[in-house]
């Protein structure tokens, strides 16, 4: 019998993860992966567990596996400047202090005040794309949507958003160990310095002269005294630009194409746009970008009889745990009108995606005006690319046909 393996080097980890996740989660819900030199976690209470249990830690430099270590000797060898906890990685007190700052230009009703400038962009998008009846769903609008929102959000022109999606591709591909290529990770850390680099330079402008815009807001904190270091800073405006504009990008391509494989789910969303709120639910749960994050045990502990040593990684896959038999009913299907959606698209407990707002308000915005200005849409071809991470799933290109 082949024994069953994570291994997030294996193609179907990016281009159809499911039955794999499935097999887990039935055959050895707390998995040990040889590939990873860590856990996997799929069973929807497992992952909500762990992600809550302060005896795990978010600071990954914390973990004594064999990746964590050539992920550091890597930054070592190439630097990283700008790589100060951020916090994604930091735990309390530290984490509240760093969440508080940006917190508020992330809370609902601010973020509603950014829906007709979105709107806009989505239909500006649309309407430049470069041929009738065609569209590449990633390129020409799942990807500079986002970008252009949280670009100008943070201050900084959207103009250079190519650069930030080259430099901001380059980084997510090595994210959770170097599952690719020497050359990957060398680009990566290119990346790195070049967009630090261009950071540092906005930060010293907006020190000179403020501005009404995110980068200030973190300027204005770090100079009154709110304990927020020049790396912190730094890699807190690497942070926002990434995450803002990736991970919403993959929403709505994956999500597209699960539509795609699911006309009678289309046709239903494409006739009543009053739909689109549990339809986005949905495709978070079924489609949603983030694979799983990662924790650190800080004791020994126990999962389910399995014994967890101190400093040993744990990942918590949420896109499996978004299949979970046991909290959703037929979970393999995509069911836009679904109710009671409990997803852990967003991660959960104290580090749950500070985003969200702004993530469903574009992706709301998103998938409607499709839906208004995209009659019969019809992928181009099924011979899709998958980007290189296995936690953050995305293609690479999304062609499109539809009646003009
Ligand atoms: C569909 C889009 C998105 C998804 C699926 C998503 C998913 C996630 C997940 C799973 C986490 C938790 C990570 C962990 O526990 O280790 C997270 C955290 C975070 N997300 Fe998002 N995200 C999205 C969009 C955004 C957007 C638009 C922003 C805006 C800037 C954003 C900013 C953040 C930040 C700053 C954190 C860290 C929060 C903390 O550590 O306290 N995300 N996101």
């Amino acid at each position: 019998m082949v024994t069953l393996q994570y291994d997030p080097a294996l193609p179907e980890a990016r281009s159809d993860p499911f039955p794999l996740y499935k097999r887990l989660r039935e055959e050895d819900p707390v998995h040990w992966s040889e590939a990873l030199d860590a856990w996997v976690l799929t069973r929807y209470d497992d992952v909500v567990a762990v992600l809550r249990d302060p005896r795990f830690s978010a600071d990954r430099s914390r973990a004594r596996n064999r990746l964590a270590q050539e992920a550091m000797a890597a930054a070592e060898e190439y630097g990283r400047p700008g790589r100060g906890n951020t916090m994604l990685t930091s735990d309390p007190p530290e984490h509240t202090r760093l969440r508080l700052l940006i917190s508020k230009a992330f809370l609902p009703h601010a973020v509603e005040k950014l829906r007709p400038h979105i709107q806009e962009i989505a239909d500006q998008l649309l309407d430049e794309a470069p041929e009738p009846g065609r569209l590449d769903v990633l390129m020409d609008y799942a990807y500079p949507l986002p970008l252009i929102v949280i670009a100008e959000l943070m201050g900084v022109p959207a103009e250079d958003r190519a650069q930030f999606k080259r430099w901001s591709d380059d980084i997510v591909a090595t994210l959770g160990g170097s599952f690719s290529s020497p050359g990957l990770v060398e680009r990566a850390a290119k990346s790195g310095h070049e967009i630090s680099e261009y950071f540092r330079e906005v930060i010293a402008q907006r020190r000179k002269q403020p501005k009404e815009d995110l980068v200030s807001v973190l300027v204005a904190a770090a100079d009154e005294g709110d304990d927020l270091s020049e790396g912190q800073l730094l890699a807190t405006c690497i942070v926002a630009l990434i995450a803002g504009s990736e991970t919403t990008r993959n929403l709505i391509a994956n999500g597209m194409l699960a539509l795609l494989r699911n006309p009678d789910q289309l046709e239903k969303l494409w006739s009543d746009s009053s739909l689109v709120e549990p339809a986005v639910e949905e495709l978070l749960r079924y489609a949603g970008p983030v694979q799983c994050t990662a924790r650190v045990a800080m004791e020994d502990l126990e999962i389910d009889g399995h014994a967890v040593e101190a400093g040993q990684v744990v990942f918590t896959m949420v896109a499996a745990a978004n299949r979970d038999p046991a909290h959703f009913a037929d979970p393999e299907r995509l069911d836009i009108t679904r109710e009671h959606n409990y997803h852990v698209a967003f991660g959960s407990g104290i580090h749950s995606c500070l985003g969200q707002p702004l993530a469903r308000l574009e992706a709301h915005i998103a998938f409607s005006t499709l839906a208004r200005r995209i009659p019969n849409p019809r992928l181009a071809t099924e011979a899709l690319e998958w980007g290189p991470s296995f936690i953050l799933r995305g293609v690479k290109s999304l062609p499109i046909t539809f009646s003009a």
